[in-house]
Formats: C-alpha cells, sequence, structure tokens
C-alpha cells in the first residue's frame, strides 16, 4: 500500500504512524493549506503536499487515499477518489446517507478497488476474545454498551466556539462520532435487532451531546449510552446466566475481562494496548484486502455489510430523535 492522505489533525497522524508500522508507504499529504500539507507530509517520511483535491487523487505514486476530513466531506471526497481510481480507507462515518454509502459501493466495484471505513473494533484482536469469552457467559440476556467521553471541545462549545465536531452542518454530534462504536458493537456482537428505540439530547445551537437506545431482540436487551459532554469509569457489559464480559473500550475492543458468576472470579481474557497498536491491525487489514482480494473477500464484505447496516441503523436513530437536520 502507498498511500496519501486528506485532513492533518490527529488521526491522521495516528493512522499514518500504525500503516507505516504495519508496512504501508507513506507518499504525501493533502490540506487545504499547501504548507501545512508539505511539513505533514514531511513529518512521516512523505515527500508530496497537495493543496488542490484533483492533484491528490491523480497522484500516480500513490494506490491508496486515507481520508480524514470532518463528517460531512467524506462521501464527496471518497466519490472523487475512487474516480480515479484509488483504494480509500474513510474515517467513520464514511457517509450519512445509506443510498450514498451504497452508491459509493458500488463505484468501487465498478473501479476494482477497495473502499473500506476505518473501524478499529472489526480489526482489534480483543474482538475475537470477546467473542469467544461471550461463549462463557450462558444465555445472555442483557446488556449496557457505552461510550462516554467528555470531549475536550465541549468546553471550548460552552466558552462560544463551535468546532466541527459540534456542528450538525458538519453531519457530527454524539451519534455519529462515537455512538457509531456502541451501534457497531451491538450489531456485530448480535445482528440486527427487532426493534430500536433511540433518544438523542442536543447541545444549545449545535449538535447532539448525548443520547441513548434500546436494541431489542426475541430473547435479550441491549442498552446503548453515549456521551460527549460525560466521562464514564465503567466498561459496557454483557450479562449471562453463568457469567458476564466486560469491555474497557467499544471503538478499540480491549481491556475485556469474563467474571465467573458462581465464583465472582475476574479473568483478563484481553488487556491494554495502545490505540495506534490496534490501528496497525487495522492497516494491516486493509492492505491484506487490497494484495490478496481472493483471500479476504469475505472478511472484506463483512466489513461493507457492517458499514451500511450501521448507516441504515444511524439513519433510523436520528430519525427517532427530532432535531437532525442531516
Ligand atoms: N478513528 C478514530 O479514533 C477517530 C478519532 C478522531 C476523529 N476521527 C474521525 O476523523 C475525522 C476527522 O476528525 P477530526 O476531529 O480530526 O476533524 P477536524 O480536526 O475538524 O478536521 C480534520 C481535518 O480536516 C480539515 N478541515 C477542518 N475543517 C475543515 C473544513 N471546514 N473544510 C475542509 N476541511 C477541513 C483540516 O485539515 P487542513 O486544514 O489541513 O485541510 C483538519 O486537519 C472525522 O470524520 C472523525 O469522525 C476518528
Amino acid at each position: 500500500m502507498r498511500f496519501v492522505t486528506i485532513g492533518t489533525s490527529g488521526i491522521t497522524r495516528e493512522f499514518v504512524a500504525a500503516a507505516k508500522n504495519a508496512g504501508a508507504e507513506y507518499v504525501g499529504a493533502y490540506s487545504r493549506d499547501i504548507s501545512r500539507a508539505r511539513a505533514f507530509a514531511g513529518d512521516f517520511g512523505g515527500s508530496l503536499g497537495f493543496d488542490a483535491l484533483g492533484s491528490h487523487a491523480a497522484c500516480g505514486d500513490a494506490d491508496t487515499v486515507y481520508v480524514a476530513s470532518p463528517n460531512a466531506l467524506h462521501a464527496r471526497q471518497s466519490r472523487l477518489m475512487l474516480e480515479a481510481g484509488k483504494h480509500v480507507i474513510c474515517e467513520k462515518p464514511a457517509a450519512t446517507d445509506p443510498a450514498e454509502l451504497r452508491g459509493l459501493q458500488e463505484l468501487a466495484d465498478k473501479k476494482g478497488v477497495i473502499y473500506v471505513e476505518a473501524i478499529m473494533s472489526l480489526h482489534s484482536p480483543g474482538l475475537a476474545a470477546l467473542k469467544k469469552a461471550m461463549g462463557r457467559v450462558g444465555e445472555i440476556s442483557f446488556a449496557h454498551i457505552d461510550f462516554s467521553q467528555l470531549s475536550s471541545r465541549y468546553a471550548l462549545l460552552k466558552n462560544g466556539e463551535m468546532t466541527n465536531i459540534f456542528s450538525q452542518e458538519m453531519q457530527a454530534g454524539c451519534l455519529e462520532d462515537i455512538g457509531l462504536y456502541c451501534v457497531y458493537l451491538t450489531l456485530e456482537l448480535f445482528g440486527k435487532p427487532d426493534r430500536i428505540v433511540s433518544k438523542s439530547v442536543f447541545l444549545p445551537s449545535a449538535a447532539d451531546g448525548r443520547g441513548c437506545a434500546l436494541f431489542e431482540y426475541a430473547d435479550k436487551e441491549v442498552v446503548l449510552t453515549h456521551s460527549k459532554t460525560a466521562q464514564s469509569f465503567s466498561p459496557s457489559q454483557i450479562l449471562g446466566d453463568r457469567g458476564a464480559v466486560t469491555v474497557g473500550s467499544v471503538s478499540q475492543v480491549k481491556d475485556v475481562r469474563f467474571y465467573d458468576a458462581a465464583t465472582s472470579e475476574c479473568e483478563t481474557v484481553f488487556g491494554d494496548m495502545s490505540k495506534v497498536g490496534i490501528m496497525e491491525y487495522e492497516a494491516a487489514d486493509f492492505m491484506r484486502f487490497e494484495d490478496d482480494p481472493v483471500n479476504t473477500a469475505g472478511d472484506y464484505a463483512h466489513c461493507r455489510e457492517m458499514s451500511l447496516l450501521v448507516c441504515e441503523t444511524l439513519a433510523e436513530m436520528r430519525r427517532q430523535a427530532p432535531g437532525f437536520t442531516f
């Protein structure tokens, strides 16, 4: 994988570091500001900087583009890169409109390239450990999946400063930013629910700051909670009649523990790992999708199906919560 990037914030820095660790070659950066593009590329050994998306897409030295711009730009920029025949790894949410996402997936197929949403949880080795531990808890009747992380940008908002992450125009807010990870994990573990009841709470003149949802299944209920205005110190929990599994991070699927209901003994089945460490697994999978499409077709198809299912589910959750403008 020889890749270029869109976006010059912290997440792009983390992804470039992780992808390079996984063996990818970093070529260059796009920024709205050419000196920032060149400086960013230089920080990671890339030689090219662009301030025009057209030239970025036409860059013959790269076969892949990593998109980490504000949410509202993802679909448009991904389309431009796919049209140019590049593989695209796009930060979440890849799109907010399911029809648009489906169209982009079809375009990627037509062009014979890979198009994936960058979702760490699907590639974390902690996910397999979590699923194995769930096999030990017996009959699962209830789960609470939480991602509540106080945003440093919430204080800025309270001081009157709007940032992209709290902007509805940028299709951002709590649900699309971190609630999405709760939805991903729930659908990955339990599939599509029979019924969803969802609520979001909006910040003054801004996007949603927190929310909760009930996902009902024939044999269990899953409660999802997510917040950017308060910090949780409790793990997510999956409860059965023989034990429970807790998950410290639903986005990275790490700090996973099994509790035996009979003895109350706790066993760590997957411990801590750095975020860049988890992202290395993600980047390595994307490289395999590109380099070995035949043997990775099943895993790639699963990522795409999950992207679409999550996108459809988030659209339904937004529909149920008056206040969303997208
Ligand atoms: N996977 C994860 O753990 C993770 C973590 C954080 C964020 N993300 C995702 O990464 C994406 C970026 O998030 P972020 O918080 O880093 O966003 P951000 O800082 O608001 O913007 C990202 C980049 O986009 C460019 N940009 C900013 N405002 C723009 C505008 N109005 N028009 C065009 N370009 C603009 C900037 O680059 P230039 O000024 O150099 O052009 C900036 O570096 C989001 O989709 C988010 O969901 C993922």
